[in-house]
């Protein structure tokens, strides 16, 4: 599947505006009269006007412009040409006194053939749905429509400007008709008792108050009727049934009468009441408070669009369905379809019931909004907000926070997501943001086959925070694409601030991770105070990234993460690791590693026991070490690192670069006895040899040197020198009997002897010194893993 193109600017709802769309059939040589100055100051109107000398009618061309009295990006200049005319372009420039550089850069335009139903210029586009923006250019900008404006009523809205809103206008044009419509309404002033139907001849229906549909009573909207709302207390509370049976290209809308389709809040929107029911299938929701609202087993959307409300929808509750699946739901149960909110401040807000019944949205959209996309809590403060939400082909894009937020703080909450084939793309902050405090017992997600990308934050962000409280998280990603998040890919913190631990089983599996570049970061990092949980790698790339993965448990964790089949590839970053393990058991196995450059491959910071078996190690650039490890020696346990390719066939150089045991004695030991050395991994070869006990002599150092497992019993007296110098630390093992005398050890930083077997130092009259190579730095001194220590002389 081509994850990519689900997350373009489709234009799945481009149908419904194809009406606003003509031939450009008049010749713009014929109909070209200049209008302004032939029309009456009254024609012109506007929002609001700075001071009388810079009024409305001021506005025409050779006047000296109109400069809006407010200051926010809902003003506008009006025009009513009192008959219908065909406008085929128009010219704008600044005011003529360029008083405080007053300079309009941007406007929309929108007409009207009543004054009460405003249509945006050129909406046929899905992500234009507020309109396209004309940019002011030169001194006099020309603007050529096509198609052609017909209309009575156009209203200018600058967007962007400098200081306040202000312009000069000319409309080039023809007129097509001295009445611009029947102009027949119906004004609905009383609730819904009985059965009703609207027709489009009745339309545009006018209300002006807050009505009801009575319980028992349906209200059914025909397609191509227009309800406006004029006053911001209007709106429908629906206990009974509101259905709208639109069809494709015949919108329904609910508007308000305000010319300009961006402003919010202008009436108060359609609210399920208990028992009611709303359906409605291709309609319009504008400039609402809260587009729909109410219990989400009451309301079926479809085909719709809410846009340029506060928010655009507001649900609780759910179907009690329990399928898990896609496939296994039927259409009647998703409460949304084919639905899009996008440019208010919420798309949607979501809570549950205690009863934890199912949301389920497919193929719907909530983007472009000022804040999130989707958000889930607890609003209305209603006791439970368990939620359960099925997301399928849904877009959360261009959000200017989150695509999806969960956040609250106090409230028991158990939520459960199931997301798949959905987009969280280009969102101001993260695609996805989980996030809580305190009491918070329950989160499940299930994340698949979606794309998280170019989000300003981080894709996936999960940051818990809980006292006196089991977090238990099961969670998945799989099969999703991850790219271009300008922080973290994937970022997960969990603080538990009692005793408890975090329980945590996730499974990151066939996921792309790619291309980010926040620096000293990790492109996916989990990281917990306590925590207790399995975490299952698997069969994903990471690729072109700023460090790999991540997993940082404070002391008192029991995790496990294990990582088979990955891909890490272009992994780089000077102080960073293509993993990074702490407090955790480690399975790394099946994986390959190509062409990174860090600080270290694998670095097990502070580990337990960890198996590295079977990977493919090529063309990596390490500053420090291959395998860096942090845990303390054990003499029973050790890092087992066999069956790897490590990308040459020299193992001395390899060993040189795996930091453990010989390059400090504290550490933990790595064992490389058996490895591949081609990279196809065919056959593998036992080499100890390259741990076992080593004499050397260096030409730089001027001297012998010596390191590694001494196995079997014998006497170190027969140098030529009496100084050798200990570059890897020297392991006397189980059985092995040494005897060291008349030599002087000098020990190069952090190296040391660990005893297992039998040491013994020195002989009557000859004195064996061990001392720091260089006195600036230590050497780790004895450690004795058996009987204990014997001194004589
Ligand atoms: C329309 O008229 C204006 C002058 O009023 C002229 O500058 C312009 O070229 C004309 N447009 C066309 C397409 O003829
Ligand atoms: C608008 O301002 C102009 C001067 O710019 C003035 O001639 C005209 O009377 C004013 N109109 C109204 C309605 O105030
Ligand atoms: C249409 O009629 C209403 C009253 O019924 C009136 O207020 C409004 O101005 C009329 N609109 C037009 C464009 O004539
Ligand atoms: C709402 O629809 C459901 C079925 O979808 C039905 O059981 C219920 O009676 C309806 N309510 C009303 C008020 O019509
Ligand atoms: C929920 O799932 C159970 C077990 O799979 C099944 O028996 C029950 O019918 C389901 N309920 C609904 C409402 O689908
Ligand atoms: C999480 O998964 C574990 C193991 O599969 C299971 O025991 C536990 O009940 C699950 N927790 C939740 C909240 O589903
Ligand atoms: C990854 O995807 C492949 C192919 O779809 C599948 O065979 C494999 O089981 C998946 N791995 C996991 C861990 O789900
Ligand atoms: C290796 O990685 C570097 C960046 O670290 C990149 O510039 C280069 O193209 C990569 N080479 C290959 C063969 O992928
Ligand atoms: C390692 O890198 C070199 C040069 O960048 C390339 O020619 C070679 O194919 C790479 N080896 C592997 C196994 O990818
Ligand atoms: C292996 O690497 C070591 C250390 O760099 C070097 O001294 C030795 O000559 C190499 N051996 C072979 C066979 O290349
Ligand atoms: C001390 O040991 C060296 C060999 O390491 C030997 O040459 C020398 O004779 C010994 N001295 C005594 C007094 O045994
Ligand atoms: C051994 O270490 C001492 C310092 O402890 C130093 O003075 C001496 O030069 C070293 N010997 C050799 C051969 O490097």
């Amino acid at each position: 599947m081509n994850l990519s193109c689900l997350c373009g600017i489709e234009i799945f709802y481009s149908l419904i505006f194809l009406l606003s769309v003509h031939k450009l059939n008049i010749d713009a040589v014929t109909c070209n009269e200049s209008l302004t100055s032939d029309l009456r100051d009254d024609q012109f109107s506007a929002s609001s006007v700075y001071s009388a000398d810079y009024n409305a009618s001021s506005a025409k061309f050779e006047k000296g412009g109109w400069v809006a009295g407010e200051n926010d990006v809902y003003q506008y200049l009006q025009i009513d040409l009192k008959g219908l005319w065909e406008i085929t372009s128009i010219t704008t420039q600044d005011i003529a006194d360029q008083w405080y550089w007053h300079h309009t850069q941007a406007f929309r335009i929108f007409h009207s053939k009543d004054g009460l139903i405003w249509t945006a210029y050129n909406t046929y586009l899905s992500d234009e749905i507020l309109g396209e923006t004309f940019n002011r250019q030169d001194k006099v900008t020309k603007i050529q429509f096509n198609p052609t404006i017909k209309t009575r009523f156009i209203v200018f809205n600058p967007v962007e400007y400098r200081w306040h809103p202000s312009m000069r206008v000319e409309l080039y044009g023809c007129k097509r008709n001295d009445v611009a419509s029947n102009n027949i309404s119906t004004i609905i002033g009383t609730n819904i008792e009985y059965d009703t139907v609207w027709i489009p001849s009745q339309s545009p229906v006018i209300i002006d108050r807050h009505i009801s549909i009575r319980p028992l009573a349906t209200l059914t909207i025909q397609a191509g009727v227009s309800v406006i709302f004029t006053s911001s207390d209007a709106g429908i509370d629906v206990y009974g049934t509101l259905r709208v049976n639109g069809i494709e290209a015949v919108e329904t809308i609910f508007t308000s009468s305000f010319p300009v389709t961006s402003k919010k809040e202008q009436w108060k929107g359609i609210s399920h009441q208990p028992g009611g029911n709303i359906s409605l299938w291709y309609a319009v929701i504008r400039q609402a408070t809260s587009g729909i609202q109410g219990d989400s087993i009451g309301i079926h959307l479809s085909h719709s669009i809410i846009y340029a409300c506060d928010t655009g929808m507001q649900l609780s509750g759910g179907t009690t369905s329990n399928a898990t699946s896609e496939h296994e739901i039927s259409d009647s149960t998703f409460t949304i379809l084919h639905t899009r909110s996008v440019h208010n401040t919420y798309g949607i807000r979501l809570h549950g019931s205690e009863q934890r019944p199912h949301i389920y949205i497919d193929q719907s959209e909530f983007s472009f909004n000022d804040k999130h996309g989707l958000v889930i809590e607890n609003w209305n403060d209603a006791s439970s907000t368990d939620t359960v939400l099925h997301l399928y082909n849904s877009k959360l894009n261009d959000n200017s926070e989150s695509g999806l937020l969960s956040s609250s703080a106090y409230t028991k909450l158990v939520l459960s997501l199931v997301i798949e084939k959905s987009c969280f793309s280009r969102n101001g902050e993260n695609g996805l943001y989980l996030s809580r405090y305190l009491n918070e017992p329950t989160a499940i997600f299930d994340i698949s086959y979606s794309v998280f990308e170019e989000n300003g934050y981080n894709g996936v962000e999960y940051k818990y925070s809980c006292w006196y409280c089991d977090l238990s998280l099961n969670n998945s990603l799989r099969h999703n694409h991850f790219t271009h998040n300008k922080r973290l890919q994937i970022v997960f913190s969990f603080t538990n601030h009692d005793d408890q631990a975090v329980m945590m089983n996730f499974v990151l599996a066939n996921n792309t991770i790619e291309k980010h570049s926040y620096n000293e970061r990790y492109a996916v990092s989990i990281g917990a105070n306590r925590l207790i949980g399995m975490f299952e790698i698997v069969d994903n790339t990471f690729y072109n990234l700023h460090g790999g993965f991540r997993m940082d448990a404070g002391s008192d964790s029991s995790v496990q993460v294990s990582m088979r089949n990955n891909i890490f590839e272009n992994i780089y970053g000077k102080t960073m690791s293509v993993i990074y393990i702490s407090n955790t058991i480690l399975n790394f196995v099946e994986n390959k590693i190509t062409n990174c450059s860090v600080n270290n491959l694998i670095n097990l910071a502070d580990g337990l026991s960890h198996l590295i078996n079977n990977n493919r190690l090529i063309n990596n650039t390490v500053n420090s070490c291959i395998i860096r490890v942090g845990e303390k020696y054990s003499k029973i346990k050790s890092i087992n690192a066999d069956y790897n390719y490590w990308g040459t066939k020299n193992m001395s150089l390899v060993k040189a670069c795996i930091c453990d045991v010989f390059l400090n004695s504290s550490k933990a030991r790595v064992l490389t006895d058996y490895v591949f050395l081609d990279p196809l991994m065919t056959s593998a070869q036992h080499i100890p040899a390259v741990d076992d006990f080593q004499i050397t002599f260096d030409t730089d150092l001027d001297a012998y040197v010596i390191g590694g497992v001494i196995k079997s019993t014998s006497s170190l007296s027969t140098f030529e020198s009496n100084t050798v110098i200990v570059n890897r630390s020297v392991i006397i093992n189980y059985s092995a009997d040494v005897h060291l005398f008349g030599i002087t050890f000098n020990f190069t930083a952090n190296r040391g002897l660990i005893i297992i077997g039998n040491l013994r130092l020195g002989e009557t009259g000859n004195r064996t010194i061990l001392q720091a190579h260089n006195v600036q730095q230590q050497w780790n001194g004895i450690h004795l893993f058996n009987e204990g220590l014997k001194t004589n002389k």
